[in-house]
């Protein structure tokens, strides 16, 4: 084996992850701003022992059987619905995450999208830059009426790191909280201040919905015209989890009728969103590019676990934040402790 690994990375972050990496392996960085075409992507990577990848990198088995010497990949997300697990599992390959460093910052940017869109913001904001607030409109008892937050009912669906963190916040705004999960877990950090209930029930009750689901075959299209239509008239959606959970269609339709008051979304089932999406002709939604987790300290704190992920991955230890543990299942060399992902 070679003394210094390959990486690939598929992005130069900035701050001092990447010099870290550099310490360790023969690094490989894609040097354009934008996202390498999928092409590119297979053959930088196909010498590659190590890949450090982002959320727009599609990672999947024909890209895995271009890689043979591929032995850690490592992305800058938490999320992990862009690699096929299954095939890097199989192929004894740990795929590494950012979980928790950015639990906080993406629950901010969920709450600021709730307040967004009960508020009207972006509207409020409109009407000032384009001339409309004038002398003889100065204030009005009517001018862009939104809903009150203080009281109101929040549903969150997902209760993992970001959906609790979300419940923290509404809990300070005065809201009642329910939340639907799959897996029931303790409830304690969240001092009694959230209602475990059936899906059906928080759909119908809650003023806002909140998604925090990951996207896997059991949540894609979990809100369809169905389950959007079982949301209480008039309430309000905030999805910073996955475009595919939604569906979108169905959810502009919603909105296009009033049925829903409002939306606040930073993710889209396609990204970027197309431009001849109905979402942006519509004056009750707020929108964002899938900035979730970007504030410049959260980012640095995402390269540096991405790069832990890797660079212990490569030097046959656990990685600290595995998307995958089961690769180490069988592999665990008890006398020191180290793994080894099944051999190929
Ligand atoms: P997490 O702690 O792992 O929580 C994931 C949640 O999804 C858990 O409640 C989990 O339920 C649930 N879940 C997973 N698979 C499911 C399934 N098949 N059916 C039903 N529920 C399922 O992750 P997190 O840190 O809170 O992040 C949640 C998601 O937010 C990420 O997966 C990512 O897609 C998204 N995200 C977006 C941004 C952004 O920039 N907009 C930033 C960070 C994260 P269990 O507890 O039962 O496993
Ligand atoms: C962002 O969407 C993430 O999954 O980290």
């Amino acid at each position: 084996m070679r003394q210094r690994p390959r990486v690939f990375v598929t992005r130069s972050l900035a701050g001092p992850a990447l010099a870290r990496l550099a310490e360790h392996g023969d690094v490989d960085v894609w040097p354009e701003p934008t996202a390498l075409p999928p092409a590119v992507l297979a053959s930088r990577v196909a010498p590659a022992e190590g890949l450090l990848c982002l959320l727009s990198d599609r990672v999947d088995a024909a890209l895995l059987a271009r890689a043979p010497h591929l032995r850690a990949i490592s992305s800058l997300s938490v999320g992990v619905d862009h690699i096929d697990l299954a095939a890097a599992t199989a192929r004894g390959v740990p795929v590494g995450h950012t979980p928790g460093v950015l639990t906080e910052t993406t629950a901010d940017l969920a709450f600021a999208l709730l307040l967004a869109a009960a508020r009207r913001v972006p509207e409020a904001d409109r009407c000032v830059r384009d001339g409309h607030w004038r002398p003889e409109r100065v204030w009005e008892p009517d001018l862009l009426l939104g809903r009150d937050v203080s009281g109101a009912t929040l549903g969150i669906l997902g209760l993992g790191a970001i959906g609790r963190a979300v419940a923290r916040r509404a809990r300070g705004f005065g809201m009642r909280v329910l939340a639907w999960s799959r897996t029931p877990r303790p409830l304690e950090d969240l001092a009694g201040g959230v209602e475990l209930v059936a899906l059906p029930e928080l759909l119908a009750q809650a003023d806002f919905v909140s998604v925090h689901v990951a996207l896997a075959p059991e949540t894609r299209g979990l809100l369809d015209a169905e389950t959007l239509g079982a949301m209480k008239p008039g309430a309000i959606l905030v999805n910073t989890a996955r475009g595919g959970i939604v569906d979108e269609a169905a959810l502009a339709e919603a909105l296009r009728t009033g049925r829903l008051a409002a939306a606040g979304l930073d993710v889209f089932a396609h990204e970027p969103l197309e431009r001849t999406s109905p979402l942006l002709a519509l004056p009750n939604v707020v929108l964002s590019p899938h900035i979730g987790s970007a504030s410049r300290a959260t980012r640095t704190r995402m390269a540096e676990l991405a790069v832990d992920n890797l660079l212990a991955a490569l030097a046959g230890r656990r990685m600290v934040a595995c998307a995958n543990p089961e690769v180490y299942d069988a592999h665990e060399r008890p006398e020191t402790g180290h793994s080894r992902p099944v051999s190929r």
